[in-house]
């Protein structure tokens, strides 16, 4: 089995299609860093759906089992379903998922239903319009989620919803979101983090996920639940009736000794680790006609090599300056 330096085996490919998204989080991409006159990606350097598909059986190859479509926001990628359907018939996947803020799901959410995908994981902070509006940077309403959402449930997707928590920001309902939000699938609260270069992170404005839970804790009892798999990375809860919350705490509980994932931006670079500085180029070698058997020997020496532990590094001397590869390139 391939394995890294800590004896972490490769289970997880996150794919990135694009690094533009038609919100501007403030905790991810802030409109007054990504502006009209952001140079995103050129278009001509993403990874065509012919290449992703071969990058991804390579990793199928070398263990991978789950893959995840990210962003910037992976929806407006042209033709989406096409590359669904070729990830889709890859021998050797096991879960098919894709990371996404919602806002198209109502025109998308039954072709990709069609061609493959088993479920979504939906983005939404708050229910407070204000709260939302400023919080996405662009004022868009929580109804236009909540439209996707439903959407996606009715073409039969599995929905999981992910919100970022920001203490004195968005935190005031969460019991609220919580009640709003669990009817739709498993809800996560994660904690703020200091992903990429711009987001104005600081411990201040994290809301430590026993806090979090503390105060849902109020709306009805919930219990624990056993982890479904290693390399989990929500601690889940239920309550009594049933309701799936989940914290995701790589601030105050890091989990990088479990970690499995790789991320693949939308031009073909391999990233190991979520805080990564540097990512190692994979298209320059595909488009050079390096063989699926030299690209299966890189992809294997890169995460034989692999030393990430971010999180649990995080607070250590230095760390702080480091510069990170963007979220809106590796989508979270
Ligand atoms: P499931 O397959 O449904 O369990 O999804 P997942 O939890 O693997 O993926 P998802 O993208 O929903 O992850 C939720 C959030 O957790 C991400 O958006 C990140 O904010 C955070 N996260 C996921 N993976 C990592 C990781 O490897 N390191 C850190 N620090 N945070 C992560
Ligand atoms: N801290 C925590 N989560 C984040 N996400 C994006 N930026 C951050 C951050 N700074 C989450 C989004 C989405 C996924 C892509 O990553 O809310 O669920
Ligand atoms: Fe876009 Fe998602 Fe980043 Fe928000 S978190 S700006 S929706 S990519
Ligand atoms: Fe994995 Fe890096 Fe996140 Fe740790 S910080 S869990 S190594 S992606």
């Amino acid at each position: 089995m391939l394995l890294d330096q800590w004896g972490r085996p490769l289970r997880d490919l996150r794919l990135s299609v694009t690094d533009r998204c038609n919100l501007r989080c403030t905790y991810c991409m802030p409109a007054e860093v990504f502006g009209p006159d952001h140079a995103f990606l050129p278009r001509a350097e993403l990874l065509s759906f012919e290449e992703i598909e071969r990058l991804a059986r390579i990793f199928v190859g070398l263990g991978v089992e789950k893959l995840r479509i990210t962003g910037g926001e992976p929806t407006l990628r042209r033709d989406l379903p096409d590359l669904i359907s070729r990830l889709a018939g890859i021998a050797g996947v096991r879960d098919l998922a894709m990371t996404t803020n919602g806002l198209l799901l109502p025109r998308l959410a039954g072709d990709l239903k069609a061609a493959g995908l088993a479920r979504v994981t939906v983005s939404l902070d708050s229910l407070d319009p204000q709260v939302f509006g400023q919080m996405n940077g662009l004022g868009v309403s929580p109804q236009k989620v909540l439209d996707g959402i439903e959407a996606a449930l009715r073409a039969g997707l599995g929905v999981k919803i992910n919100t970022v928590v920001k203490r004195g920001v968005n935190d005031a309902h969460l019991t609220e979101l919580w009640r709003g939000l669990r009817e739709f699938g498993p809800v996560r609260f994660i904690e703020f983090m200091d992903v990429g270069n711009h987001n104005g992170w600081n411990m201040d404005s994290v809301l430590p996920s026993g806090e979090v839970l503390a105060r849902l804790a109020e709306a009805g009892p919930l219990t624990p639940l056993a982890p479904a798999q290693r390399g989990e990375v929500a601690t889940r809860y239920r309550d009594t009736e049933g309701h799936e919350l989940g914290l995701i705490s790589s601030v105050t509980a890091p989990f990088c000794g479990d970690c499995t994932r790789a991320r693949l931006s939308a031009v073909g670079v391999l990233y190991t680790c979520l805080f990564a500085g540097q990512g190692h180029d994979l298209r320059g070698p595909l488009q050079a006609g390096a063989s699926d058997t030299d690209l299966r020997g890189q992809i294997q020496a890169i995460w034989q090599g692999r030393r990430d532990r971010y999180s649990e590094e995080r607070s250590e001397a230095g760390n702080a300056e480091r510069v990170k590869v963007e979220m809106s390139h590796i989508g979270g």
